[in-house]
């Protein structure tokens, strides 16, 4: 039987920042802008005044402390409050395309491979900038890789559901190996005059090579011992972006055409169904979490991450067990848990195990549990 190994991972940080305290002076800017502007209406009675962004919240209720992104100055102008992104023409590789290669030809030279060696891309995130062509097969002509590609969305749990389906084209012989790519441009999405959720994203790209054993070197990467997918059908986390907006003009710029989301549950519904699908997965292959050196999981929330590692093991993890990226990257969507795997993997020995797992809309949750060659 082929086996599937994850010889190579790469990540795509962009250059600009921003700190909290930036972010939240631009937020407090807009907000003092709208209630000048409304001042009569608020005193009426008729419009709600804005209430004022903090720092400290943001990190205490969520870990974050700076994000990543495409563009700042866009998403720091208090009369605009989005970033500026610039159309590009056809003729010119798309943003999300440029990403992808910077990642993927990191993971590539990780594993000691060129394209040549690769028969698939799958661009797997939260948002992709066009429907078609696929950006996967924008990125394929890109690197010159022979053979297919496509784009899938599961929102955060983009990744893990991809490194399945690459783990399935490896294993029955349809790929000798596949790229999975994870360009995600959050700040794109995210509502930036929303109090509740203005500091939850940061913009990055993560690649993964996933390979036939046989064609890599003793020792080298990560073996996937198993894949667990589970989804659950909630309106907690939403966006309700689509080619259908046009056909109904009411709705157009709506706030439901951003990311929202309902928090609390989030957090409440999410974390034991997190636990429990880690726990049923690592018994389903013989393991229990006393075996575990290591949790990748998916960085929307530190208190979160914290819970469910705790539900996982039984007792408090310690950040060598539950690496932390969020404060530095905030909530990247679907490559969250691939950086922090990219990051913290090297320090593991032979047959160290680890488990990489995704969860956030849908719901959705991707559980691979991988053991160090
Ligand atoms: C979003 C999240 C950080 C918010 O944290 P929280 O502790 O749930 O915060 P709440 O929304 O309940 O708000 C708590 C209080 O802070 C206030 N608040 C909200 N945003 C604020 C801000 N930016 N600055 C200051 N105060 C703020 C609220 O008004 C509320 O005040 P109240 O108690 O007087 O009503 C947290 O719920 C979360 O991360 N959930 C998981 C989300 C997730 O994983 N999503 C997956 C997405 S892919």
């Amino acid at each position: 039987m082929i086996k599937a190994v994850i010889s190579g991972t790469g990540l795509y940080t962009p250059p600009a920042i921003i700190e909290n305290d930036e972010l939240v002076e631009a937020f407090n800017q807009y907000v003092e802008l709208f209630n000048n502007e409304h001042a009569d209406e608020i005193a009426r009675g008729e419009v709600a005044a804005l209430q004022p962004s903090s720092s400290a919240f943001i990190e205490k209720a969520s870990g974050i402390k700076r994000r990543h992104v495409i563009d700042r100055d866009g998403i720091l102008d208090p009369h605009r409050m989005t970033p500026y992104i610039p159309e590009r023409s056809n003729d010119e590789p798309s943003v999300q395309c440029d990403m992808a290669v910077a990642a993927s030809k990191e993971a590539l030279a990780q594993a000691g491979k060129t394209a040549a060696d690769v028969d698939a891309v799958i661009v797997a995130c939260s948002n992709l900038q066009r429907p078609y062509p696929a950006i996967a097969i924008e990125v394929q002509e890109a690197l010159g890789i022979e053979g297919f590609a496509y784009d899938m969305n599961v929102a955060c749990s983009s990744a893990t559901f991809g490194l399945q389906a690459a783990v399935n084209s490896v294993e029955n012989g349809a790929a000798r190996s596949v790229l999975v790519v994870s360009p995600e441009i959050c700040s794109g999405h995210l509502n930036f005059r929303d109090r509740d959720s203005h500091f939850i994203f940061g913009d990055a790209c993560t690649a993964i090579l996933v390979e036939r054993e046989e064609d890599t070197k003793a020792g080298q990467g990560f073996e996937i011992l198993g894949t667990r997918l589970k989804t659950k059908f909630s309106n907690n986390i939403r966006n309700n972006f689509g080619f259908l907006n046009r056909a109904d003009e009411s709705g157009i710029g709506k706030a439901d055409k951003l990311f929202i989301q309902q928090g609390r549950k989030v957090f409440k519904e999410v974390s034991p169904l997190v636990a429990e699908t880690i726990q049923g997965h690592l018994a389903s292959l013989s393991l229990s979490p006393d075996n575990l050196t290591r949790m990748w999981l998916h960085q929307a929330n530190l208190n979160m991450n914290q819970l469910i590692a705790r539900k996982v093991l039984g007792r408090d993890a310690s950040v060598e067990e539950a690496p932390v990226i969020l404060d530095e990257y905030a909530n990247t969507s679907s490559a969250g848990s691939i950086i922090a795997f990219h990051k913290y993997k090297d320090d593991l020995k032979a047959g160290d195990l680890g488990v990489i797992c995704s969860f956030g809309a849908g719901y959705s949750i991707g559980s691979v549990v991988v053991r160090h060659r």
